[in-house]
């Protein structure tokens, strides 16, 4: 008989790859990418929901992946971090925040990246109030978010968003 307690067989499309794992029913999604997968680029900063270092792309949804179990992820497509440069290229939301020194620690640029690319998906063009008003989600403690804007700004005017 099985109860709630026992593994789960998943498969899961991550940064385009299908993959298929044997996961304990309480593993968050941020743990299995980190740990199974060895995506490192989703962080752990709180573990509660509140700091966006963990935000992935679930089924074209952003999510912070700490919020999620992976058997909920099953049959589904993430996008982290790490599927965004192809062929050594960055994506152009990557290279702007590069060009426009959008961080310094690091820690939160994964996720941060992840909802500047959502956040131009809805809205082309946005302006600053936009900008700081869509990654309210995303927190940075070292930036003071002046060169996030201006790089998701830069963004826009280089791409029309999206993850290829
Ligand atoms: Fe998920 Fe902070 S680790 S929101
Ligand atoms: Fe350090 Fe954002 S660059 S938390």
């Amino acid at each position: 008989m099985s109860t709630d307690e026992d593994p789960h067989t998943i498969t899961v499309s991550v940064d385009g790859q299908v993959e298929e794992a044997v996961v304990a029913p309480r593993t968050l999604l941020v743990h299995w990418l980190r740990d199974a997968l060895d995506k490192r680029g989703p962080k752990i900063g709180c573990d509660t929901g509140n700091c966006g270092a963990c935000t992935v792309v679930w089924d074209g949804l952003l999510v912070k992946s700490c919020t999620l179990l992976a058997v909920q992820a099953d049959g589904q497509q993430v996008a982290t971090i790490e599927g965004l440069a192809k062929d050594g290229e960055l994506h152009p939301m990557q290279q702007a925040f590069h060009e426009n020194h959008a961080l310094q620690c690091g820690y939160c640029t994964p996720g941060m990246v992840m909802a500047a690319i959502s956040l131009l998906d809805e809205i082309p063009n946005p302006s600053e109030r936009e900008v700081r008003i869509g990654l309210e989600g995303n927190l940075c403690r070292c930036t003071g978010y002046h060169n996030i804007v201006r790089a998701v700004q830069h963004a826009a005017g280089s791409t029309t968003g999206g993850q290829s």
